[in-house]
């Protein structure tokens, strides 16, 4: 069946490039992009036209890290640096999800609430649970979210109630992946939670599962400095951060490393060599006073950069305000030493929260041809009507000045969700 959404459509095509199309149509056979038109062709006239009027379709965002559990805390704790905060916040409110009662609840919760706010790919942590990471991936396959998520892995450096035993992390490692199998839009990525929380011995195992079954892999890297001495005094034998997971073939094309703040030239070119992908985390950078990332520069080197809202270190799920975050995080940045090159623009910030994460997930950028449409409609037309405002201003704006209360409509895999 043919139908078309019509609005003022705008595509993330390059890292600089953004497509504008004013008041056209976005065309869909049975929920699959045909093309964007200004006027319907002729052999397209019988189309089902929903019409938005004046307002903004864009691609709908991909959340590439955020910690499903940590969701119900958002906000809390704000004034601890990153591992008080673990263990102040995040440990404790993780062990809750135990109970797959409490699980399924929470997480049908914000399974709903990703969708809200327009965001329909992901790739997230679990916690170490079993059950409750499979729950997790059903409520979001339910509510139309695809992407990766995993359960996380963590035999050390953590509390008793929290930690597993390198054997029962392997295990679970390995019932979960049995779990994954009935799931077709969530996929399983392996997650070790970051070097310090990860023995040798689960390293080592993790690394070879990847090689057998050719999973991605997710992490942090280089977020904080007291993280980062933490992993020199239990990693002696390697020079820097990333050469912990890339000595157990953890890092490489298809892995995510969060945060990267603190990555200097020579983690950096490692990254580029190795094809491994940033994951940008303003917000939480901010919150956790991880530091100020360099991501301009990152840009610059050609690092396929995405963001992630890093709830609940970061204190959004909107990827609006992860954008304009991003943006303001760079402006810190540069503001202290009058280094105007540590901007980015709105063009690089919407590439980095939508066709960046599609090209992870093997997607081409902007709305592909023949794929089911993920997209958002934005209605900003209550903000004011400025004559000289270009769509690219409106979209700037709206990064600003927006949130869930202005998307109208949210399609996912072809279909209308909100
Ligand atoms: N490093 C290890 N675990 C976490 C987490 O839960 N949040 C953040 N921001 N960093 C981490
Ligand atoms: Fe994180």
């Amino acid at each position: 069946m043919l139908t078309a959404i019509k609005g003022n459509i705008l595509e993330a095509l390059s890292l600089d490039t953004l497509g504008v199309h004013p008041h056209s149509y976005l065309v869909l056979e049975d929920g699959r992009v045909a093309g964007i038109y200004l006027t319907l062709p002729e052999t397209m006239a019988e189309a089902q036209v929903t019409d938005f009027g004046d307002a903004l379709i864009l691609q709908s965002f991909s959340d590439m890290h955020l910690h499903g559990p940590q969701y119900e805390y958002m906000g809390t704790g704000m004034d601890r640096p990153l591992l008080e905060w673990l263990e102040a916040y995040a440990f404790p409110t993780e062990a809750r999800y135990a109970d797959p009662v409490y699980a399924r609840e929470k997480y049908r919760t914000l399974a709903h609430d990703l969708i809200q706010n327009g965001t329909t790919r992901v790739c997230m942590f679990s916690s170490r649970h079993t059950d409750g990471t499979l729950i997790l991936m059903e409520e979001l396959e339910k509510a139309g979210i695809t992407g990766y998520v995993g359960k996380v892995n963590m035999d050390r450096d953590a509390p008793d109630y929290l930690r597993e035993t390198t054997e029962e992390s392997q295990k679970e490692t390995l019932r979960w992946l049995e779990g994954c199998k009935g799931f077709t839009k969530v996929k399983p990525i392996l997650t070790p939670r970051f070097a310090p929380s990860c023995s040798d011995e689960l390293l080592t195992f993790l690394g070879k599962l990847k090689a057998e079954r050719d999973l991605p892999v997710q992490s942090h890297l280089s977020e904080n400095l007291g993280e980062i001495a933490l992993v020199a005094k239990l990693f002696p034998d390697c020079g820097q951060y990333w050469e912990v997971y890339d000595k157990y073939g953890l890092f490489d094309s298809r892995t995510l490393m969060a945060h990267c703040v603190h990555s200097d030239a020579r983690e950096r070119a490692a990254m580029s060599r190795k094809g491994v992908w940033p994951v940008h985390c303003a917000s939480s950078n901010n919150s956790l006073m991880s530091g100020i990332s360099p991501v301009a520069d990152m840009l610059r080197e050609g690092q396929a950069i995405c963001l992630g809202s890093d709830v609940s270190g970061g204190t959004t799920l909107s990827m609006l305000r992860t954008m304009a975050n991003s943006i303001s995080a760079a402006k810190d940045r540069g503001s202290m030493t009058w280094d105007y090159d540590q901007a980015i623009s709105i063009e690089q910030a919407y590439y980095m929260a939508t066709s960046a994460g599609q090209t992870f997930f093997g997607l081409k950028l902007g709305f592909p041809e023949g794929e089911l449409l993920h997209a958002i409609v934005l209605d900003d037309t209550g903000l004011p009507k400025l004559p000289s405002l270009t769509l690219r201003d409106r979209l700037l704006r709206a990064a600003y000045r927006l949130d869930d209360r202005h998307i109208t409509a949210v399609y996912s895999e072809g279909i209308r969700r909100r």
